[in-house]
């Protein structure tokens, strides 16, 4: 079976560029992306392509090259599912925020409605793909949904997991580590499986792509993150003992990388993991843990989670004792909204949690974010229910520029590592600053030395002041 028709529920962060490199590196595929929401459908269309709605380097040439071409955005997820033989599922799977599993489970509510239009839908055989991360066994929910709703018509599920990092999502779906496809043992399961293994051999290295059954695709995704989130979470939980011992976390971390077996990549200390996988995927874990009643393992788990909170309030917490111990109408300028840099996205970014622990102290913050707009700023934070619309815009102002950001602060907390920051002019920055000037820098991003030598007390992760 020769796939020429795919389409992709979901225009987010992973459906989007995920799409837009199949149909890049596949010419031959028609490739439909489909959402519900209609602004961000519009916005995938616009015709000037740096306004799309996820910024990702190198995504808006990829869309400028195939959008018209073979890639296309559109709302009618009827038609376009009723059209592909290949269907990605790539819609939000958001922690729940009610009832059994609250603030643990995976809400799963868009993938079933999903399952159910695709069900009602569908008058061929398709193949229905798992994009977004699941819980382990949630393509069974899919199978019994649509078989018993559907009209003779043959599904099969595969779980095939998106493991790209945002901000180097064109890089990772390029050139990936592995490509992991799970799919039933039965003749038609693997007829499935091998049409997958077709399209993204257009461009993989056959070695890459790994085949499973659907429950280890499923259960991989899940915990590569929450492996991912504990090396972050580890790195961090050593940052207090150094400032206490004088050791430098990133002379630690170096040290700790260079061993093979170890590796260098994931101990860069921070002010906290965020995105839209590691705590959710996480939460995921230990409730399906729990759920098994296996309490060692969800404990064991759920402390990368405790460590991840812990590490963004001892943050906020430093700041507002290096302030003397009160940030009462004190201006603090934030550089950086963003949950790591290169991307505009801002799901459980630190930022908003520091935002959050500050403003119970009365503080005035300045952000400033080179892709995140003021809207998106002030949504996170009212999304926190902390404290109504209007207080949140009353201490929060969003700047577009840094400068202005920075002037008259008392502190400057740096929460995002965005590149452009090392390259401000910061002797400008430390002349337009009430004294003595502070920075709090919640990455390891900038030259302390050379800040030092200008007049800034800075307090970088893992040293003190
Ligand atoms: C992650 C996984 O890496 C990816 O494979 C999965 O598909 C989705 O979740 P992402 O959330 O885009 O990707 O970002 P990632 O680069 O993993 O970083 C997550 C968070 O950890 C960021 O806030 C980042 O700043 C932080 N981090 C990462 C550190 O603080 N230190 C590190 O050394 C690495
Ligand atoms: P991710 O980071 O996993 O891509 P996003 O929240 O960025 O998550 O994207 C998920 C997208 O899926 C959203 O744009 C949402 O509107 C869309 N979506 C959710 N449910 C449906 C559905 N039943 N049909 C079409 N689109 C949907």
């Amino acid at each position: 079976m020769s796939i020429t028709r795919i389409c992709c529920i979901g225009a987010g962060y992973v459906g989007g560029p995920t799409m837009a490199v199949i149909a890049k590196k596949c010419p031959h595929i028609k490739v439909t992306v489909v959402d519900l929401n209609e602004q961000r459908i519009a916005a995938w269309n616009d015709p000037d392509v740096n306004n799309i709605p996820v910024y990702e380097p190198g995504l808006s040439e990829v869309v400028a090259e195939a959008r018209g071409r073979n890639l296309f955005f559109s709302t009618d997820v009827e038609a376009a599912i009723d059209e592909a033989q290949m269907i990605f599922i790539s819609v939000n799977t958001p922690t729940k925020t009610y009832g059994a599993g609250k603030g643990q489970a995976a809400d799963l509510k868009w993938i079933e409605l999903c399952a159910r239009q695709i069900a009602r839908v569908a008058k061929d055989d398709k193949i229905i793909v798992e994009k977004s991360t699941l819980p382990v066994r949630t393509a069974s929910a899919i199978r019994d949904i649509i078989t018993h709703t559907g009209s003779g018509v043959h599904f099969q599920i595969l779980s095939n997991p998106e493991f790209l990092a945002e901000g180097t999502a064109m890089e990772d779906l390029d050139a990936p580590d592995r490509v992991l496809i799970g799919g039933d043992s039965t003749p038609e399961g693997q007829v499935a499986v091998k049409a997958l293994v077709e399209v993204y051999a257009n461009w993989i290295p056959q070695e890459r792509i790994l085949t499973t059954n659907v429950w280890s695709s499923e259960l991989s995704k899940l915990t590569a993150n929450a492996f991912l989130a504990q090396r972050v979470s580890s790195i961090n939980s050593l940052t207090e003992l150094c400032e206490k011992t004088e050791a430098d976390i990133s002379e630690v971390a170096r040290a700790i990388g260079t061993d093979s077996r170890i590796g260098p990549k994931f101990l860069k200390a921070s002010v906290g993991f965020g995105g839209s996988c590691f705590q959710k995927d996480i939460l995921n874990l230990v409730y399906i843990a729990r759920s098994y009643g296996l309490q060692e393992t969800a404990d064991y788990w759920e402390q990368v989670i405790i460590m991840n909170d812990h590490q963004k309030k001892r943050f906020a917490n430093q700041m507002i004792k290096n302030l003397y111990n009160t940030v009462n109408g004190k201006k603090i300028a934030f550089l950086g909204w963003a949950f790591k840099k290169d991307t505009n996205d801002t799901r459980e970014s630190a930022a908003i949690y520091v935002a959050d622990h500050l403003l119970y102290e009365q503080a005035d913050i300045s952000v400033y974010d080179p892709k995140v707009p003021e809207r998106q700023v002030y949504a996170d934070l009212d999304y926190l229910v902390s404290r109504s619309p209007e207080e949140n815009k009353k201490g929060v102002k969003v700047v577009e520029d840094p400068y202005e950001a920075c002037k008259d602060a008392h502190a400057i907390a740096v929460l995002t590592e965005w590149e452009e920051f090392k390259n401000y002019d910061w002797q400008r920055i430390y002349d337009s600053m009430l004294k003595p000037a502070k920075i709090f820098d919640g990455r390891n991003l900038l030259d302390a030395e050379k800040l030092r030598a200008i007049g800034f007390q800075v307090r970088s992760i893992g040293s003190t002041l």
